[in-house]
């Protein structure tokens, strides 16, 4: 009985596969295959030319994995191949499939509907191509897929209402870095198995529906970097398995549910730039037991540390920037020996001892790669101990802290720190001479302090140092001559020191330097020939010295040069000719010297120029009154007893040479009267948005508010750290820090930025609030 049985339902399988076989076989996964080769333009390995041949059996082609049975195509896996061309919808017919993994190519047009119809088909990976055309009417009807990548393309419209009621058994969604816009629909609930949910990098808006809190299975929810609003819907606590909370660079606002903060499970809780609120559980350590990325940074989070959070003993990384917690940093924070990230900037934070005694427990954390404490009212000195915190550290700001006293030469320990922010304190004493020792520093930033002494020889050898801010301190003697050895400078702020002797030689030699101010010292002697040598210079701050002689004519080679301040000094002789050749330039400020001669009539083609001062000069002539002087007004030109021009400018008339130039004065007068109310008007509209933003800046600009130009300009075109990160799209992988690539990212932004942003910065600003944006966690493991 058995036996025949057996027999019977051995024949219905035949029977049943030879029916699926008449409908679809290994011809039709071949034909399938043969449309994707017709629909690939580009093929940098030939694979399709060389290998995908109908003379061979679709089974040995790359990429191809056969079922040994049915004899079917049930995989394909060309990823990483760099082709270019379309999706056939006829890939769609390979109805045995269950891996479809294209990723990595740079495939282009649409997804078509049939691939969106596959029955068998359990992991689709499109990651990382070009793919485009909007989801808004997309079906999904998948009955078997578990997994869905199309991450990082070109995807828009609305997420389908409906796109869970035919994904019963899916595990994870990727659909982040795309364009998607709409509401994240409530109906996603309906994949109730979902662990992965990834839509980040999208322009979502709307709320959170609270149905995602049906999702129980979820591990992992990342909705960082769209535009959602609304409170956090309470019933995410619900998901008592979400590991990952990403809700960061949004526009959420409210009271984060105190619920969240009781999710044992959670390992990760970014919700950076939002308009959160709500205090830290006194209990953190027992709500949140495994948590190792917390990050709260720029919300409105307030109230104390609490300093059971030192028993959160798995925390890695704990950013709490930009808010308003208030109270001592918990001394026993060393207790945290896993932290490698710990930034608390900008917030009301203090100390209990004015010796910074939670610094000296840091040093328990061996693993510490940065420390932020930035704009804090530490009020205390930096302990000796500093410089036993770990030699991993890379990253180190104190600024803005009221920290008094010398800087211990501890620091020099630190071998490995390759940004030192201390600016902004009451620092006194000399810079340690130690400091040479730092071989791996790219940025110090001590300005804006009571620093004595001279600029130490040792710091010559920091042979990648990329920035230097002494500017603001009561440094004397002479720019040392082994300045050249720094070739990886980009920008070095001397300025409102006191600087004596010349401008070494060596100086010059530095062909990578972007920005130099050694403006307000004290420095002598004329400006180099070799000026000209620094061709990439973007901005020049020499005011307020006593620099003598010409200005060399060299200086008309800076085709990039955009700013140019050499006012209050004793230079002479004429402008060069020159100087209509600086075709970035923006900002010129020559005033108040002894320069003779005229005003050269190449300068009417700077057409970038914004601002001219050659006021309090020995100017003579005819101010050109061509191309970009239709703009400048009296100021910029009194002061020149020679001068003549137009009577707009305050100045005398020129003897007319020829009748017909009064003819056209005449038309010009004509003209101003109607122009000069108008540039008046926007004079002053541009100095009142110029002054609101020094009052935002508060102390800083202050510091050089006898040189508003320079302050306001800087504080206008300034540039965040965030957004170099950002730009240089290094926020994922966080290795902007470690692995050497922060040296190379800053620079080429830095280059970049010149093109397109113009000016970048004058006044150095080391990062306050760093963001350490999303965790390097592999969420990107394969699900059965
Ligand atoms: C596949 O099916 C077609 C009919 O649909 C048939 O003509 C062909 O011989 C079959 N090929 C194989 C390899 O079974
Ligand atoms: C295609 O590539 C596979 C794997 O490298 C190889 O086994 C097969 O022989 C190749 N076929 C042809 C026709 O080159
Ligand atoms: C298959 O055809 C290609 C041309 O399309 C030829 O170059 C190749 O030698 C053939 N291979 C076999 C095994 O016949
Ligand atoms: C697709 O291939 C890539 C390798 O290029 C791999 O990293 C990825 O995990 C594969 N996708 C799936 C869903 O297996
Ligand atoms: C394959 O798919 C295309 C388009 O989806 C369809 O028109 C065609 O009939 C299918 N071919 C086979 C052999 O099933
Ligand atoms: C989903 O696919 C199944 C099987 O092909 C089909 O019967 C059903 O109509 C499809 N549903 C939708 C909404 O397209
Ligand atoms: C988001 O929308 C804005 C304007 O609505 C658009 O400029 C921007 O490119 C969009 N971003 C993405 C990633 O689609
Ligand atoms: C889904 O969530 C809503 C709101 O949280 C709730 O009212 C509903 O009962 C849930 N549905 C299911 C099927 O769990
Ligand atoms: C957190 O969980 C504990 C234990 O489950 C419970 O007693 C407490 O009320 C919860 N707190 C909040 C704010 O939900
Ligand atoms: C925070 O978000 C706002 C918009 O909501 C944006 O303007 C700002 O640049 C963001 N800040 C950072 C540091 O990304
Ligand atoms: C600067 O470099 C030169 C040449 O490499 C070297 O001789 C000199 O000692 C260096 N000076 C300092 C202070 O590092
Ligand atoms: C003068 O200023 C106006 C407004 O800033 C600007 O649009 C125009 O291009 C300027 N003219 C010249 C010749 O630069």
């Amino acid at each position: 009985m058995i036996t025949v049985s057996l027999t019977h339902f051995l024949l219905l399988c035949l029977v049943v596969a030879a029916a699926a076989a008449a409908s679809n076989n290994i011809t039709t996964d071949q034909q399938a295959l043969l449309a994707l080769k017709d629909h690939i333009t580009y093929d940098p390995t030939n694979l399709f030319a060389h290998n995908w041949t109908s003379n061979t059996s679709v089974c040995t082609w790359i990429g191809i994995t056969c079922d040994v049975n049915s004899h079917r195509v049930t995989a394909l896996d060309i990823s990483q191949f760099n082709i270019q061309g379309t999706i056939p919808p006829q890939l769609g017919n390979l109805s045995s499939l269950t891996t479809l993994n294209l990723s990595r190519n740079k495939l282009s047009g649409s997804i078509p509907p049939s691939i969106y119809s596959m029955h068998t088909l359990k992991f689709l990976d499109f990651t990382d191509n070009l793919l485009s055309g909007s989801l808004s009417s997309s079906v999904f009807n998948m009955s078997s897929i578990l997994d869905i990548r199309l991450t990082n393309n070109r995807l828009s419209g609305e997420l389908p209402k409906n796109i869970c009621n035919y994904l019963p058994y899916l595990k994870a969604l990727f659909l982040d870095k795309n364009m998607l816009h709409g509401k994240i629909p409530s109906a996603l609930s309906n994949c109730k198995q979902l662990q992965q949910l990834h839509l980040q990098f999208n322009n979502l808006s709307g709320a959170i529906p609270k149905e995602i809190g049906n999702l129980t299975m979820l591990k992992w929810i990342d909705l960082g970097y769209n535009k959602l609003h609304g409170e956090i819907p309470h019933e995410i606590a619900n998901l008592r398995n979400l590991e990952a909370l990403v809700l960061g660079m949004n526009n959420l606002v409210g009271v984060l549910p105190a619920t969240i903060f009781n999710m044992s499970t959670l390992k990760v809780v970014i919700l950076i730039n939002n308009s959160l609120f709500g205090s830290l559980p006194s209990r953190i350590d027992l709500s949140l037991p495994t948590i190792e990325h917390l990050n709260l940074a720029l919300n409105r989070f307030s109230g104390t540390i609490p300093s059971s959070i030192t028993n959160a003993s798995k925390l890695t990384a704990l950013e709490l920037g930009g808010n308003t917690f208030s109270g001592f940093i918990p001394n026993t924070i060393g207790n945290l020996r896993n932290l490698e990230w710990l930034n608390l900037a900008n917030n009301s934070l203090t100390s209990s001892t004015s010796k910074l005694s939670f610094l000296s427990s840091l040093a328990n954390c061996k693993k510490l790669r940065v420390i932020g404490l930035t704009g804090n009212p530490l009020d205390g000195f930096l302990p000796s101990s500093i410089g036993n915190l770990s030699v991993s550290l890379e990253i180190l700001f104190i600024a803005n802290c009221s920290i008094s006293g010398n800087i211990p030469q501890s620091i020099s320990n630190l071998s490995n720190l390759m940004i030192l922010a201390l600016e902004g304190n009451k620092l006194t004493g000399p810079i340690p001479i130690t400091f040479g020792r730092l071989q791996k520093l790219q940025g110090l930033h001590l300005q804006i302090n009571k620093l004595v002494g001279s600029f130490p020889d040792e710091l010559c050898h920091l042979g990648r140092l990329a920035e230097l801010a002494l500017l603001d301190n009561r440094l004397s003697g002479s720019i040392p001559s082994c300045v050249s050895n720094l070739t990886s400078l980009r920008s070095l702020y001397l300025g409102s020191n006191k600087f004596t002797s010349v401008i070494p030689s060596t100086f010059w030699s530095l062909k990578d330097i972007l920005f130099f101010d050694f403006s307000s010292n004290f420095l002598v002697g004329p400006l180099s020939l070799d000026i000209g040598n620094l061709k990439v210079l973007l901005g020049i701050s020499l005011s307020k010295n006593n620099l003598s002689g010409d200005i060399p004519a060299t200086i008309g080679g800076l085709k990039d040069l955009q700013f140019m301040d050499l006012a209050y000094n004793r230079l002479e002789d004429p402008i060069p000719e020159s100087f209509g050749d600086l075709t970035s330039l923006e900002f010129l400020n020559l005033s108040n010297n002894k320069i003779s001669g005229s005003i050269p009539t190449s300068m009417e083609k700077l057409f970038y120029l914004r601002e001219l001062n050659l006021s309090f000069n020995k100017l003579e002539g005819e101010i050109p009154s061509g191309g970009i002087f239709a703009n400048f007004t009296a100021e910029s030109f009194m002061g020149n007893e020679l001068l003549c021009g137009l009577p707009n400018l305050h100045v005398q008339p020129c003897k007319v040479s020829k009748p017909r130039t009064e003819h056209k004065s005449r038309k010009n007068i004509l003209l101003i009267v109607i122009v000069l109310p108008l540039s008046i008007a926007l004079t002053i509209a541009i100095t009142l948005a110029l002054k609101s933003k020094l009052i935002e800046c508060g102390k800083r600009s202050t510091v050089l508010s006898n040189d508003s130009v320079l302050s306001s300009q800087a504080t206008l075109r300034r540039f965040s750290y965030l957004e170099l990160l950002q730009a240089t799209d290094n926020f994922a992988e966080n290795n902007i820090i470690g692995r050497g690539g922060f040296g190379s990212v800053y620079g080429a932004r830095l280059e970049d930025g010149m093109k397109t942003q113009k000016f970048l910065s004058f006044i150095p600003r080391a990062p306050s609030v760093l963001c350490f944006l999303f965790p390097h966690t592999n969420s990107k493991k394969k699900l059965e």
